[in-house]
């Protein structure tokens, strides 16, 4: 094909995707930046010795966490939708009681000693993201509100907006459609904070969930 041609089958291509109503998302060309959602208080206040990707267990003890172990993985991508190695995801969340690991959590629940409430991970030449945890427990926010079980991130890149952000699990349903955060977003970006932690015959379940960040 010359580069004509291609340059025309581009053009028609996009002329076609707007007749038909879809983005170029749809046709792959663009990632939509990945929604953000409020920080909250309890982001870890001490540094903690282990700071690698598995959370179901901390350096130095055999013991495990309590509560079902996931996995999940995914990828850091720039707006056109290209994998970018080098972001730092951090994740931190509360363990399977709902308890964060914070002095400011007023939930009277117990903190289990053996879970490592953050973790972090640095995307390799792929882009790729893998963190091993649990699945947290859901919490009280308020007295007429109970947030769903989530993880908590952030994304760091130097030249990129930091995207900090939620992630749902989306076996939830009732939880999550009651959830005034996740609520704050719009539907298409709902649906991509809710991820479909999937059956594996050979481990954990599995969820992918995937970030586009904004280049500055
Ligand atoms: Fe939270």
């Amino acid at each position: 094909m010359t580069d004509l041609n291609r340059r025309n089958l581009i053009r028609n291509t996009v002329l076609a995707a707007g007749t038909l109503g879809l983005s170029l998302s749809a046709l792959g060309n663009s990632c939509d930046i990945t929604a953000t959602q409020p920080e909250g208080s309890f982001f870890p206040e001490n540094n903690q010795k282990d700071k690698d990707n598995d959370l179901t267990q901390v350096a130095g003890s055999r013991r495990l966490a309590l509560g079902e172990v996931v996995l999940m993985k995914g990828l850091v991508k720039d707006q056109e939708c290209k994998p970018i190695k080098g972001a730092l995801v951090e994740i931190w969340q509360a363990c399977e009681s709902g308890k964060y690991n914070h002095s400011g959590d007023p939930n009277n629940a117990a903190l289990d000693p053996n879970f490592q409430y953050w973790g972090r991970a640095i995307t390799n030449e792929r882009g790729e993201y893998i963190f091993k945890t649990i699945k947290p427990g859901e919490y009280q926010a308020t007295s007429t509100w109970v947030r769903p079980p989530h993880i908590h991130m952030k994304v760091h890149l130097r030249g990129h907006q930091e995207l900090i952000t939620q992630v749902y699990f989306k076996e939830n349903k009732r939880l999550n459609d009651l959830d005034r955060l996740l609520n704050s977003v719009s539907p298409k970006e709902r649906e991509d904070l809710t991820v479909d932690f999937k059956k594996n015959a050979t481990g954990p379940r599995i969820g992918t969930f995937n970030i586009t960040l904004n280049a500055l």
